[in-house]
């Protein structure tokens, strides 16, 4: 089949690269000519550069043949003559759901869009296509898609809402085998058509709902694994801080004994990250907002609110408990993505640490395996840029601090406790990972003073 992918980010690029190694023809666009140039290179450092997923550019080089990345809109209108099926992989960010949908990214892309595909096959617009959202939106998305290309003119074509599932860090192996497809349509035509899209994947995966379906079986997806965390940090993970004698790990394992209470999201850390928990549980409240529903949207505002809670408490920790004063201290900011695996700073916890560092008068040694450089970027031009030193190593970044911040689950930071030994005291661990719980006793015991979500203070 012939596909089209619009947005060539982390989901538009996953997405277009497993599509072409199952044998479709597709092709990629994206405003950002930076970032095509480096997909189209094929180059494994310059894909990497932009987008780290472990074996998407391996994928990416693999199946050039038959998949093109593209900034030239000249290019999109000549491929949009025999185009199947159009995804939408467009940014969909939280602050923008109080803007009119004119003013949306999706609804921007979407007016371009329509424009070109008014001029397909000679303006006859004669083949039958299928544009499906990949993007995470407001639950009546597709609807409101489905009148906005009618109004420019856009003939022949259905809506339907295809969500993306995938967990960064294993982006391409959630794509190549998903748990559940779900297939958002309105018609059994552009049912077939997503069917055969996927016909590499067992039928028992697909499950055929209303566009409508779709988009809320996504949004409610994420907010129960999201409400999942933030119960655990500030229920089992706080009792586990303020109730001196009980280990955070042996409560885990026996809570996790019971096949009916899930491992996952039973964890402490010190936030759950990334572009998609919080902005997906805003859209969900700015729903219910609409309705009378006075519980759900307390519910929906105090997960939100005890994500953030979660960081500042982690934070004031510090000043409250280990009595530190940040002004003039050097601190090792070890993880600045909001997760292992990836390169992607969005919503990560060492944005805000760095902005209230930056605040109480710190320097800042920066460290993480992949995402140093994004991290940078993000503070380009700002004040805090000023403070900042990305380190090569986490040994450089450990180096002369009075300080370290474990933000990210690097499995490397599980192993850093014979360099933390070499360190001058006083030091404080702040470990938001729990990545050295193993070793709380060992170093407790040399004089280290320690704060790990999950745990009561450790004076050193
Ligand atoms: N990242 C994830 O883990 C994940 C998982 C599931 C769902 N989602 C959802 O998928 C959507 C995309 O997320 P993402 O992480 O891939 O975002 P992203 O920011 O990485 O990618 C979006 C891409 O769209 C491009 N773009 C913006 N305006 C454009 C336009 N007018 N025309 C063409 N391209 C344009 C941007 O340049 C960018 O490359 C969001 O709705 C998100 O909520 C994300």
């Amino acid at each position: 089949m012939n596909i089209l992918i619009i947005g060539a980010g982390w989901v538009g690029a996953t997405h277009a690269a497993v599509l072409a190694s199952t044998g479709h023809n597709v092709c990629a666009y994206d405003v950002n000519k930076e970032k095509i140039a480096d997909l189209e290179s094929g180059e494994e450092a310059r894909i990497e550069r932009n987008i780290y997923e472990p074996e998407l550019a391996h994928v990416i080089k693999e199946h050039k043949s038959n998949l093109k990345f593209t900034s030239d809109l000249k290019e999109l209108e000549k491929f949009l003559d025999t185009t199947d099926v159009i995804f939408l992989c467009l940014p969909t960010p939280a602050h923008e759901l109080e803007l009119p949908p004119e003013k949306r990214s999706l609804y921007i892309a979407l007016k371009s869009l329509s424009e070109s595909l008014c001029k397909r096959n000679n303006k006859t617009q004669s083949k039958y296509l299928l544009i499906a959202t990949k993007s995470t939106t407001p639950i009546g998305t597709a609807e409101l898609i489905k009148q906005k290309l009618e109004f420019h003119g856009v003939k022949d074509f259905g809506v339907g809402s295809n969500p993306e599932f995938l967990v960064e860090g294993k982006a391409i192996e959630n794509s190549q085998n998903p748990d559940r497809v779900i297939i958002g349509v309105s018609s059994t035509k552009d049912e077939e058509l997503l069917k055969e899209i996927y016909r590499h994947l067992s039928s028992s995966k697909f499950k055929v709902c209303s566009p409508k379906d779709a988009e809320a079986i996504k949004l409610l997806a994420n907010f129960e694994l999201f409400s999942r965390i933030v119960m655990t940090y500030q229920v089992t993970g706080r009792f586990c801080e303020l109730i001196p004698g009980l280990t955070f790990e042996n409560i885990f394992a026996g809570l996790t004994g019971d096949e009916r209470i899930p491992k996952w999201g039973h964890y402490t850390s010190l936030y759950a990250g990334g572009s998609c928990f919080k902005k997906d549980a805003e859209n969900l409240l700015r729903t219910a907002n609409q309705h009378d529903s006075h519980y759900t949207k307390e519910f929906l505002k105090m997960v939100i609110e005890g994500n953030e809670d979660q960081l500042q408490r982690f934070y004031e920790r510090a000043k409250k408990e280990a009595k530190i004063t940040f002004k003039g201290k050097r601190i090792a900011l070890l993880g600045t993505t909001f997760k292992q695996g990836t390169n992607d700073v969005r919503g990560s916890p060492s944005l805000p640490l760095t902005e209230w560092l930056y605040k109480d008068g710190a320097a800042i040694k920066a460290y993480d395996p992949k995402g140093g450089e994004m991290y940078k970027n993000t503070f380009k031009n700002k004040p805090e840029e000023k403070i900042i030193t990305v380190c090569h190593n986490m040994q450089e970044a450990l180096k002369d601090t009075d300080a370290c911040i474990i933000c990210t689950d690097w499995p490397e930071f599980k192993f850093i406790t014979q360099h933390i030994l070499q360190l001058k005291k006083p030091y404080l661990i702040m470990d938001g990972r729990r990545c050295l719980a193993k070793d709380y006793k060992e170093l407790n015991k040399a004089g280290f003073s320690i704060i790990a979500v999950g745990s009561p203070y450790m004076p050193g």
